[in-house]
């Protein structure tokens, strides 16, 4: 892999490699760029792995309208090696954990103490707090970062309330996974669905988010857990990290459902869709038994819509949740989960399946599209 020139504990601008979609819907492009010194309340962080989340598909494949050029990338992990004026924490040398969302502070959502649901954070924006951009091409071609963190990239500059100091001996890659994935779908089980113990589960879709829920599910103590997907492999890792039992999906929706019925004596209590697809949608809503509670976790494409009959929903005072980010607070959930894969309750690394480099981000794109990997993860080889 190409040298990269930031220099660490330096303050001063640097040439990094850095996967740029130039426009939604066209190839990634990995190109090198100019990347500022960190700014007031900022952090540099020299990458050291990256997750590739089917959101990042979403948007590369134009599913998600996103402003460009970007900087990709929103599930990742690293060493801080600069540190912007006015920065207490995260101090340089200490890994990080990055948090694609920076709530604003001053919206409802917030105000209620609901931060995963601020629709304000100036993440979305792609730019930093200030309004600037980090990476450039030249004095006249900013380029956005994902989120403000742009974690495809050999080192980002990021704001200090995103970058999640995580305990020593944390493997990089599981962090990155805490990123995103991990806390995605642990989340959605231990905070936004609550799962009592004792309860019967069931995991639509076995990708890192996915698979979270199955982690998740496991420490919540549920006492059966469904695993389900079309692609057998993915079967198999879930049973690895604690499914009781799995069932391959074929194309009948409604057979997946009766099935889910048997092994759940009428129907699992709480059914995750890790996919976002409609008809998976629909599929969790019609297996839930009397009570029971569909947590919708994958993202479709904007604007698509999924039914569901009304009256057995009401008459049997079932439930319907959304859940973004898991109801992440970052701060107190990125060092707790790390904690969980440092004490074997999370088996993170077991979710990770290829390690790539940043020039084969297309190649990885596609197996996702083909359903192949659980997740993998780019290694930014910087000695
Ligand atoms: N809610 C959030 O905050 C949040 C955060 C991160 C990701 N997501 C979303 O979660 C979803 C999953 O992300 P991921 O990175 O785990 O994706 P992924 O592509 O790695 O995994 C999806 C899985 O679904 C399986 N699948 C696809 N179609 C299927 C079908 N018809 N029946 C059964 N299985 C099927 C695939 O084989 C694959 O294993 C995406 O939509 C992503 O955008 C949401
Ligand atoms: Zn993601
Ligand atoms: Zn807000």
């Amino acid at each position: 892999m190409t040298p990269t020139s930031v220099q660490a504990g330096g303050g001063r601008a640097g040439i990094v490699r850095a996967a740029v979609l130039e426009s939604v819907g066209s190839p990634a492009i990995i190109t090198e760029l100019r990347l500022a010194a960190p700014g007031p309340g900022e952090v540099r962080v020299r990458m050291l792995a990256s997750g590739v989340c089917h959101s990042d598909l979403h948007v590369r494949d134009g599913e998600w309208d996103r402003p460009t050029p970007i900087v990709m990338g929103h599930e990742g992990a690293g060493i801080v090696d600069a540190v912007g004026p006015g920065v207490g924490s995260p101090r340089v040398g200490q890994l990080v954990a990055l948090s694609w969302l920076v709530p604003c502070d001053v919206c409802r959502a917030c105000r209620r103490g609901q931060v995963w649901a601020c629709p304000d954070s100036p993440s979305f924006r792609h730019r930093m707090l200030d309004g600037r951009t980090v990476f450039s091409r030249g004095a006249a071609d900013p380029i956005l970062s994902y989120c403000a963190i742009a974690t495809m990239a050999e080192a980002s500059v990021v704001p200090a309330a995103a970058a999640i100091p995580v305990p020593d001996g944390t493997d990089p890659a599981a962090a990155a996974l805490i990123g995103c994935c991990v806390t995605t779908g642990v989340g959605a089980v231990l905070k936004t669905a609550q799962v009592p113990a004792g309860s019967s589960v069931a995991v639509i879709g076995l990708g890192g988010v996915g698979l979270s829920c199955v982690m998740g599910a496991v420490i919540a103590g549920a006492s059966r857990i469904v695993a389900v997907d079309r692609v057998p492999a993915k079967l198999a890792v879930a049973r690895e990290v604690g499914a009781t039992d799995t069932i391959e999906a074929g194309d009948d929706p409604a057979r997946t459902a009766e099935a889910l019925r048997d092994l759940t004596d009428g129907g699992p209590d709480f059914v995750f869709e890790a996919i976002g697809r409609t008809d998976t949608v629909e599929l969790a809503i019609a297996a839930l038994p009397l009570g029971g509670t569909a947590v919708l976790v994958g993202m479709t494409p904007l604007g698509q819509r999924a039914a569901f009959e009304v009256y057995p929903l009401v008459d049997g005072s079932r439930r319907i949740l959304g859940s973004n980010y898991g109801f992440a607070e970052p701060a107190i959930d990125f060092p707790r989960y790390a904690g969980w894969t440092l004490d074997g309750r999370l088996p993170v690394h077991r979710l990770i399946d290829r390690h790539i480099g940043l020039d084969d981000l297309e190649d990885a794109f596609a197996a996702m599209r083909r359903g192949e990997y659980t997740r993998q993860v780019i290694d930014f080889d910087q000695g």
